[in-house]
């Protein structure tokens, strides 16, 4: 099915509007009419196209579930005043997932094939948008799998690029409220040379023990320090670190082993051009965590959530607060989601809308 399919099928139904509880969506998969879904047979890419099917038939071979040969991406589709609908720098998420696919030795996702299969499954299920003022978004989860009748340890020959989306909200409880994080020397998300910087499955698998046992702790996820030498932070399990100074400094970890967050170079860009902070790509050690004054985590899905304190062993370590959220973070909050939402105008190339 392509758009217009989908648009005549929506002109013969009634044309249903959705009334969900937009302020309280969480973060759950929600099963929406259309996902977009595209075959690479052949060595090449065949024609992408939108389907109810929500079901994948693959092989029960395939090196995906074998080996872990997959990647995905996360991105979301913003509601603006004027009820349009847009993308927040979905180039950039094209680009990860051809390094991303590099990595694994799977076929890129040629951009202009991942962001026209983005604005359509938006456009298809434009309905579940949530509406301007909610705070809430449609989250976007591109999906590449290695498929076929494979079952040694290479590469598949064949592959699916799949997007569907869900009307999501808050990813941390709370929103824009401060959250404790805990730091554990017993795990690693990634090896030092392994798949951090890489958006594979493979390295959520390896935080879900962790993570748990966070959760269990009350604490909202996992900070994990540099596999080397578990002396730095690298990153939040589902989302980038960052740090403020005193001396107005915008700090984040810099290593080859953490994911690079699309929503973390924003950052660095609106903390310099938009707050006039200094932007760090650096080492954070976990012992000079008396430098920052604030402190979050940034994310597509988290999009930037204050770290009241960090647990590491038996130390406790408040940055700014464990109930406020500092005045930089706020800004940097203000600037960003202004920004995605429409009301503050965007750097050139930032925003792509759906039409
Ligand atoms: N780090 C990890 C491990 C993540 O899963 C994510 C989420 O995508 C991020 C960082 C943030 O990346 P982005 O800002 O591109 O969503
Ligand atoms: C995202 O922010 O898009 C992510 O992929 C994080 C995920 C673990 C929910």
């Amino acid at each position: 099915m392509d758009l217009n399919q989908v648009k005549k099928k929506k002109l013969r139904s009634t044309i249903m509007t959705v009334s969900l509880d937009w302020e309280n969506l969480g973060f759950s998969y929600m099963k929406l009419p259309y996902r977009y879904l595209a075959y690479y047979r052949n060595g090449a890419w065949e024609k992408g196209e939108l389907t109810e099917d929500a079901t994948l038939h693959i092989s029960e071979s395939s090196p995906s579930l074998h080996y872990g040969q997959q990647a995905f991406e996360g991105l979301k589709a913003y509601r603006t005043k004027d009820g349009s609908i847009q993308l927040f720098r979905p180039d950039q998420n094209a680009k990860r997932l051809q390094r991303t696919a590099d990595r694994l030795l799977m076929p890129q996702v040629p951009t202009d094939m991942f962001v026209d299969a983005c604005k359509a499954v938006v456009k298809a299920n434009e309905e579940y948008v949530p509406p301007y003022g909610t705070g809430a978004t449609l989250y976007l989860r591109p999906l590449l799998i290695g498929v076929g009748d494979i079952i040694g340890v290479k590469p598949a020959d064949e592959y699916i690029f799949t997007i569907f989306a869900m009307p999501v909200g808050n990813y941390f409880k709370g929103g824009l409220v401060p959250t404790n994080f805990l730091i554990q020397d017993e795990y690693d998300r990634a090896a030092p040379h392994g798949t951090g910087a890489a958006k594979v499955g493979g390295n959520y698998a390896a935080s879900m023990l962790p993570g748990k046992i966070a959760h269990d702790r009350n604490f909202s996820d996992v900070i994990y320090l540099d596999p080397a030498t578990h002396t730095k932070i690298e990153e939040v399990g589902s989302a980038n670190f960052f740090g403020i100074t005193a001396n107005n400094e915008f700090v984040t970890p810099l290593s080859p082993s953490i994911l690079p967050s699309i929503t973390k170079y924003s950052l660095l860009y609106l903390a310099e051009h938009r707050l006039g902070m200094t932007p760090i790509e650096g080492d954070v050690f976990i012992n000079d965590l008396d430098r920052f004054v604030e402190a979050g985590a940034c994310g597509t899905a988290a999009v930037i959530s204050p770290i009241g304190g960090v647990q590491h062993g038996d130390d406790f370590h408040v940055f700014y607060s464990e109930t406020e959220v500092g005045p930089i973070t706020r800004k940097l909050y203000d600037e960003l989601t202004g920004i995605q939402f429409g009301d503050v105008e965007a750097p050139e190339g930032w925003i792509v809308k759906v039409d």
